[in-house]
């Protein structure tokens, strides 16, 4: 469906919102006058890098009429279900001591609610235990041992989630991590390598995602827009691999790693939680699209931002920009979206039938 939205429009809601008519009903201050024309599609879904399957399941829940965010959470547990995807869910590569420790966040558009889990430990989905926080409690963020006890209070089965392969690959990093302790590698793999000297996690393919010493930040976020303007996003990662137990990332922060505002849009991130945790990004990204921008600039002002804000010489490279990854996504209510890291990487996007891929915008090329 294609959705346009004139300035004449959003001027005169402005107003109406303004004198407290719209739709008959008393109703607050319009937040922003728009001065831009926007044009984009309804229902919309776009996602992190690895959502392909995501954005098709989530976009053919949106055709049925399904809710906007049972509809993209749906969509990320294919990816939270799979053994073969060490970046999220089960199968998710652990923290330092082998453990796999879960973060996610979700935000439903219509209702102006949201909830989240951070540190969780034995549950495939942490989305959808995210998702009974906002809608079973007070609360909005649960972590660690009482987030899986609610978890199984909702009938969740607690289960080992590290898979072989992930437990070969963290055994990898722990062998090779110093030749000053008592973990040998295994002979095969060339005697002891130091750290960053072998690869534990060579055949990922997150090749955008990687930093000097080899860890991983795999997440996905996916947002979406339904043919009627309602919006809704989920975030879910197994966090840093190889992170100090109990280290939360940005994922389950609302704010950080995923802002909705129904009347406005959406945004969500992955790569380097801790870079974005300290500029509550996604609300930032909301916030530039509330004054008008178009979701690809605010995307790229706020990596604009994050790169004046990183100054510590140990996350810079020898030009002076940021050594590490990080993405932001983004739509808004007309069905325009963007992506945006420092440098090139791509998105999915989903606008009906299959998804796609798109290049984010981005700072600098990659040799740079
Ligand atoms: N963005 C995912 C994390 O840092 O945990």
């Amino acid at each position: 469906m294609s959705f346009r939205w004139s300035r004449r429009g959003i001027l005169q809601a402005g107003a109406a919102a303004g004198l407290g008519i719209l739709g008959g009903k008393r109703a607050l201050a319009a937040p922003a006058v728009h001065v831009r024309r926007f044009q984009g599609n309804r229902p919309l879904v776009i996602s992190s890098g690895n959502g392909l399957a995501a954005c098709a399941r989530a976009m053919e829940m949106l055709q049925a009429g399904e809710d906007t965010l049972d509809a993209v959470i749906a969509g990320v547990n294919i990816v939270e279900e799979d053994p073969d995807d060490m970046s999220v869910g089960y199968g998710g590569l652990p923290n330092e001591a082998g453990v796999v420790q879960l973060d996610s966040s979700v935000m439903h558009g219509p209702s102006r609610n949201g909830g989240a889990v951070a540190a969780i430990e034995g549950i495939k989905t942490p989305s959808k235990v995210a998702k009974l926080v906002m809608d079973r409690t007070d609360h909005v963020l649960i972590v660690g041992q009482g987030a899986q006890d609610f978890a199984e209070a909702h009938g969740f089965q607690v289960e080992n989630l590290l898979t072989d392969r992930a437990r070969e690959r963290w055994l990898r990093w722990k062998e090779t991590m110093s030749d000053r302790d008592d973990w040998l590698p295994a002979p095969q793999t060339g005697g002891r390598g130091g750290r960053g000297g072998l690869d534990p996690t060579a055949d990922l393919d997150a090749a955008d995602e990687f930093d000097a010493f080899f860890r991983y930040h795999g997440t996905i976020n996916c947002n979406c827009v339904d043919a009627a303007g309602d919006i809704s996003g989920v975030t879910t990662t197994s966090g840093l691999s190889w992170k100090i137990p109990g280290r939360v990332g940005d994922s389950p922060i609302l704010g950080a790693g995923l802002y909705v505002d129904n009347d406005v849009g959406a945004a969500g991130s992955t790569g380097r939680g801790e870079a974005n945790l300290l500029d509550c990004c996604s609300f930032l990204t909301v916030e530039f699209m509330r004054q008008g921008m178009h979701p690809k600039d605010a995307c790229l002002e706020v990596m604009r931002r994050v790169a004046a804000k990183t100054v510590d010489p140990r996350l810079l490279r020898k030009d002076g920009t940021p050594n590490f990854s990080l993405n932001f996504y983004a739509l808004n209510k007309a069905g325009e979206y963007g992506g945006a890291n420092f440098r090139p990487s791509r998105f999915v996007v989903n606008e009906g039938g299959e998804s796609r891929y798109e290049d984010s915008a981005y700072l600098w090329e990659r040799d740079q």
